[in-house]
């Protein structure tokens, strides 16, 4: 499988689908559902969320040419944003001269939490200890499904919050998010510790600080290609974002752009990995880049990410919703831990693609581009008229309504 097809985005839709379906294992149904433009029935959506009245649509893309742990991938990314899949494909290309991308993760370990209130903790913690292995086969009754494929409980971890001891419950969720599972263990188990404790419990709820559940990519950037000023001016503004936590939040939206847009398109909860990654970027006492940057004996740029990711490939929305599982299959992922490694290896491609930009030509031109396209619809442009018009907008830096209209009186 080759990712990086020429011209991608110059290709017409059915040619792009054409590729699609010779490059990957889409279904003919998952093509079809593609051409459709109709995600899901009214009846799926009912099934996912209450109150139902419609079906809300974003546009899916596919970034090509990622390379990542020597595989090509087509990664699919639902996002309104312009610019964003253009800049993910752009900087994988450069990524991929050099090597790709190489990624690896930790287990998929997720932390339950349990509230426990009125208790001592050394004497809490002495207890827990002594009646750990009961307390951990009572969690795994709870999902034998999930302790056959070799996850459930495999840890206990007691902590001191303020006035509260809390009790981790670390969890191996294999291939799902894991929310359900480590929800319904933490509450089977509360009674028990109760009981154990002569305490009251409180909250019973996973953790979305994920930091079991790490990912790092790396990737080296050719300064043949970027040229010297450019790979220096990329490590100055990651300095800038290590120096301002002003910046480092644009700098790690940035990264979130790809992230989300691929999570998105898998049917995973991306509120949850953007409050594990924005609090493992504050980790140290003040918030940091999740990206780093450095230049390597030959002089080129490597670029590294580390941060939390807790996808699933199973479960939840990624099963209910056709189009996650399309793109599943699009990506030919098998593991939450490949898919955690793909997303990954995009938030860095999205990062990178950002500081060169802003180091050199700055944003506005590439995202004015949809924008221009647009604005000349508006105006009335059809056909070829479109491109021609954005296009002098965006080379005269006038990009109106009303300068699309002029452009295309002298046009007819
Ligand atoms: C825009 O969506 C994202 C950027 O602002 C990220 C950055 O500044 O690094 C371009």
């Amino acid at each position: 499988m080759n990712s990086a097809i020429k011209k991608f985005y110059e290709l017409p839709w059915n040619k792009r689908l054409n590729a699609l379906a010779m490059e990957s294992a889409l279904k003919k149904e998952q093509l079809e559902l593609l051409k459709s433009l109709k995600p899901f029935s009214f009846e799926t959506a009912d099934r996912m969320v209450e109150n139902v009245i419609g079906i809300f649509g974003l546009p899916l893309g596919v970034a090509t040419n990622f390379k990542i742990n020597g595989k090509d991938f087509f990664i699919p990314m639902a996002i309104e944003e312009s610019s964003v899949i253009a800049a993910a494909s752009n900087a994988a290309k450069i990524a991929r001269k050099l090597g790709g991308f190489k990624a690896e993760s930790s287990e998929q370990l997720m932390i339950g939490q349990i509230q426990l209130k009125n208790a001592k903790f050394e004497k809490a913690k002495a207890t827990i200890a002594r009646h750990k292995a009961l307390l951990l086969r009572k969690a795994n009754e709870c999902d034998k499904v999930l302790c056959k494929h070799g996850g459930g409980a495999k840890d206990i971890e007691v902590r001191k919050a303020g006035k509260f001891v809390v009790l981790h419950l670390i969890v191996d969720v294999r291939d799902a998010m894991g929310a359900n599972a480590v929800n319904s263990m933490c509450e089977a188990i509360a009674p028990e510790i109760e009981k154990l404790c002569n305490c009251h419990t409180g909250l019973k709820i996973l953790s979305n600080f994920a930091v079991h559940r790490i990912v790092k990519a790396k990737a080296k950037f050719s300064v043949k290609e970027l040229g010297k000023k450019t790979v220096q001016g990329i490590i100055d503004a990651w300095k800038f974002a290590c120096a301002d936590p002003f910046r480092a939040v644009t700098h790690n939206k940035g990264i979130m752009n790809g992230i989300d847009a691929v999570a998105i398109a898998t049917g995973n909860d991306f509120r949850a990995i953007e409050a594990g990654a924005h609090a493992f970027a504050s980790k140290s006492g003040k918030y940091k880049p999740l990206t780093k940057y450095s230049i390597d004996g030959s002089g080129n740029l490597v670029g590294e990410i580390e941060l939390p990711v807790q996808v699933g490939i199973v479960g939840g929305g990624t099963k209910i919703n056709p189009m996650a599982q399309l793109s599943i299959k699009l990506l030919g992922v098998k593991s939450a831990k490949e898919l955690a490694e793909i997303i990954a290896s995009v938030g860095l491609a999205q990062n990178f693609a950002a500081l060169k930009a802003l180091a050199t030509e700055g944003i506005q031109r590439g995202h004015m581009k949809l924008h221009a396209e647009n604005l000349a619809v508006q105006a009335g442009a059809k056909g070829k008229q479109i491109k021609k018009i954005a296009e002098r907008m965006i080379n005269a830096g006038k990009i109106s309504e009303e300068q699309a209209r002029k452009f295309l009186e002298e046009l007819k």
